[in-house]
């Protein structure tokens, strides 16, 4: 069991009409905002008028950066980072998913550098030392990117997809209201539940000894999602569902789950590559990776966390045999993705090519290692893309 630092010092406003608070929590920082946001979803929900609506209340002058992407792109940061040094802008305001939040992240880290923002992804890997203050209003629960300090940017040019942590990033207020997350389409649910559920195996399968008390909370925050998303998916509005996964998206990558876990993370690196080739949903693409990966890592030397993980999550018999646990609890897991949430099982089905796979893998691993529960190399990982196949 490591040390560790425990500080998340983000402030969290959760549940209905809490957005009354949106002006004062602005004006804190100043008076001039860039809004953020993507294709239109907070346009035709209504979201978009209320925060105007909020931010006029306030006497705040609002300047908009709008049609942020899925799997946002480098571009749309640099346009950003460059209306907050032209309008000399106080505060971020991103307003919608992952994508829109992690965008902005990178346009107030650029918004404070001369240098071009690609750079602080890029293997030039500038400091981030300071960003613009952000404020976050969350629409879909997913990635957890309202109380992280991460971000994941594209950039098409270079077929990059680059992810990257820095306190300065981490937003000073998240507005998460589960109502916002009623219009999310099934399929959007499907993706945010398969990308917490990877956020909390990542970190969960590890041999290390650990705290007892965080694998317990990891296998709660599981056990809610496996509950929660084919509730959310068929009743959009019911309010139960969509605040049980929206805080969950948040404690399942917000650094509590790790402790004194020092555990580098498999499929996440994997995925990048999927959606940087192939601009995929994130996670369609952990959903397709995740039991093949955990089969693969399958061996007499980490098959106990997978009982454990069989036994605490599905309720898998105990008294069985250790390697007949694990591998019900990964078909049990395939069976959570694939058939209640009904998404998409193979590579083959979503359009990527085996001809990509070695490239993918070497990217995956920076042409060395990838560490993590286990240790991968190239081959390994081109493997765990053909069993994607199977
Ligand atoms: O763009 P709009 O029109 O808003 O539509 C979006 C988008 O098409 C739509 N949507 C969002 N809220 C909605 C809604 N539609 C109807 N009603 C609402 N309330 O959903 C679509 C997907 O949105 P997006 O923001 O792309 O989804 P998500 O939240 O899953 O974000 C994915 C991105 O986050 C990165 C992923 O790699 C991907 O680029 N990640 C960020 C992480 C982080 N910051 O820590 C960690 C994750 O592992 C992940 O890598
Ligand atoms: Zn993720």
């Amino acid at each position: 069991m490591n040390s560790f630092v425990y500080d998340i010092p983000v402030k969290v406003y959760f549940g209905e009409n809490q957005l009354c608070h949106l002006g004062e929590e602005l004006a804190k920082y100043g008076k001039r905002v860039l809004l953020t946001y993507g294709g239109g979803s907070i346009k035709r929900t209504g979201l978009y008028d209320a925060i105007l609506n909020e931010t006029r209340k306030a006497g705040l002058e609002v300047f908009e950066l709008a049609g942020i992407e899925p799997n946002p792109r480098i571009d749309s940061v640099r346009k950003g980072a460059q209306i907050c040094k032209d309008e000399k802008i106080d505060v971020l305001l991103a307003v919608g998913g992952g994508s829109t939040l992690d965008a902005t992240k990178f346009m107030a880290a650029g918004a404070c550098v001369e240098h071009d923002a690609w750079d602080f992804l890029s293997e030039k890997w500038a400091p981030i030392e300071k960003a613009l203050p952000i404020i976050t209003v969350l629409t879909l629960a997913a990635t957890g990117s309202e109380m992280d300090s991460g971000g994941v940017i594209s950039n098409p040019e270079t077929k990059d997809k680059i992810g990257r942590l820095a306190p300065p990033m981490l937003p000073k207020v998240s507005f998460l209201d589960p109502t916002l997350t009623y219009t999310v389409s099934p399929y959007q649910t499907a993706c945010g539940a398969a990308d917490m559920m990877s956020h909390i195996l990542e970190v969960y399968f590890n041999m290390e000894q650990d705290l007892y008390m965080l694998d317990c909370f990891m296998e709660g925050l599981m056990k809610t999602i496996i509950k929660y998303a084919p509730v959310a998916m068929k009743e959009p509005d019911n309010y139960e569902a969509r605040a049980n996964l929206m805080w969950t998206s948040s404690w399942a990558i917000n650094g509590f789950v790790n402790g004194g876990k020092q555990q580098a993370w498999s499929c996440h690196p994997m995925e990048h590559e999927l959606s940087a080739i192939y601009d995929i949903t994130h996670g369609l693409g952990l959903a397709i990776l995740t039991p093949r990966w955990m089969e693969y890592c399958l061996d007499e030397t980490t098959v106990s966390k997978y009982v454990q993980f069989g036994v605490n999550v599905f309720g898998i018999d105990p008294a069985l045999e250790p390697m007949a646990i694990a591998r019900e609890s990964i078909k049990r897991l395939s069976n959570f993705f694939f058939n209640t949430l009904g998404l998409k099982s193979t590579f083959g089905e979503v359009g990527i090519k085996s001809e990509d796979f070695p490239v993918m893998a070497q990217k995956s691993c920076a042409g060395s290692i990838l560490p993590g529960f286990k240790p991968l190399a190239q081959h390994d990982i081109e493997r765990i893309f053909e069993m994607c196949n199977e």
